[in-house]
């Protein structure tokens, strides 16, 4: 184990798409949309969904991790603690950490299954920087996984909620740094359970388990679709995004211009763009690939993260930021000097 640990740092990211892309045109086939209303309102051009039968969570998790592993120049022998932030998983249980435990090889070390959905990637880096901190991992892999795609009303009743939603994966692998400044400075989480059903996919669950819902027979039934109250959303996101972004910043002495780089969720281009200007962030300083990818909620960080460090757009030394929102309702932020 380390000593004299200060901070964790990220030592690698990775990420990893699924080959097919999905256009907004495509999706017009599918149910009453257009190209423009999703653009204008979502900022969205294009998502990759699974290729059925070949992508699942826990197998672009893998992929993910692998590359983060390898960037990180360690085995799957090196690593402490997995920690799989996901809300759709394989199986209801068990939850896709041990499958990632399994498909790496790793030793048996713990698996944590993180459930806090968009911010559900900060979370898992928040919980893996204290293993690390403490010394009772030195390698974690943090990994955010989402196959919506399979899970989607892609009719026109589902419209509002399926023309956001894309699937991919991203990873980090965190270790520890005794380099002075350098590393995640702080995290911060929050969660608000009063508006849990405003955006939520509320069965099958324990409270009706899928005979109940083939014995009800309705056509109608939409229990078993995510559900979004949109506009309710939007105004949360906006004030919990910046609010949290401005308790990471305050907690470590620093001003929004003083950052790098922030990597918001991509939950959509609209919320990046309001909270940008609410901060006074110029474009270089905000990272937004929503366009291409769509929101992949726990995914929409790591991968965004691992893009923007192939740009190279993060070099040592660089004040970094993520923040998040999203159903719970949760959200949360991470500061880390790269
Ligand atoms: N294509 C075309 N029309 C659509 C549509 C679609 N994909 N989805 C909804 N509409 C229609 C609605 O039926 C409605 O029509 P009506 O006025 O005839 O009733 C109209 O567009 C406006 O719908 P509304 O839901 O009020 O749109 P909006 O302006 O609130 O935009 C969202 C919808 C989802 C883009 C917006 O609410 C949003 O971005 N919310 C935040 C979502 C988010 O970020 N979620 C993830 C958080 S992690």
């Amino acid at each position: 184990m380390p000593t004299n640990v200060t901070h964790s740092r990220i030592l690698g990211t990775g990420h990893f798409v699924p080959s097919r892309v999905v256009t907004n045109d495509d999706l017009s086939q599918w149910m009453e949309t257009t190209n423009e209303w999703i653009m204008e309102r979502t900022g969205i051009e294009e998502r990759r969904f699974a290729v059925p039968g070949v992508d699942t969570t826990s197998s672009m998790g893998t992929e993910a991790a692998k590359r983060a592993m390898e960037a990180a120049g360690i085995e799957a022998a090196d690593v402490d603690l997995i920690l799989f932030a996901t809300l759709s998983p394989d199986y209801y249980f068990p939850g896709p950490g041990v499958q990632l435990q399994q498909n790496l090889g790793c030793r048996t070390i713990g698996a944590i299954d993180i459930r806090n959905q968009c911010s559900g990637f900060v979370y898992a880096l928040s919980i893996a920087d204290q293993y690390i901190r403490n010394g009772a991992a030195k390698y974690a892999l943090v990994v955010g996984a989402e196959l919506h795609s399979a899970g989607l009303d892609l009719s026109t009743r589902g419209r509002n909620v399926s023309v956001i939603f894309g699937d991919g994966a991203g990873a980090v692998v965190l270790g520890p740094t005794q380099e002075s400044g350098r590393g995640i400075l702080s995290t911060h989480l929050h969660s608000q359970g009063e508006h849990a059903t405003e955006l939520a996919l509320l069965g099958p669950s324990t409270r009706e388990w899928v005979p109940q819902i083939l014995e009800r027979n309705d056509p109608d039934d939409v229990s078993y679709f995510p559900y979004m109250n949109g506009n309710f959303v939007f105004k949360h996101a906006v004030v919990r995004f910046a609010e949290v972004i401005e308790e990471a910043l305050q907690a470590n002495g620093y001003q929004a211009s003083d950052l790098k780089l922030m990597i918001p969720h991509q939950a959509n281009l609209r919320i990046s763009q309001y909270i940008q200007n609410k901060m006074g962030l110029r474009d270089d300083q905000v990272f937004n690939n929503i366009m291409r990818y769509g929101n992949t909620t726990a995914a929409s960080i790591p991968i965004a993260l691992s893009e923007a460090y192939a740009q190279g757009r993060i070099e040592p030394g660089d004040l970094l930021l993520f923040a998040a929102f999203g159903s719970g309702f949760t959200w949360a932020s991470a500061l880390m000097r790269w």
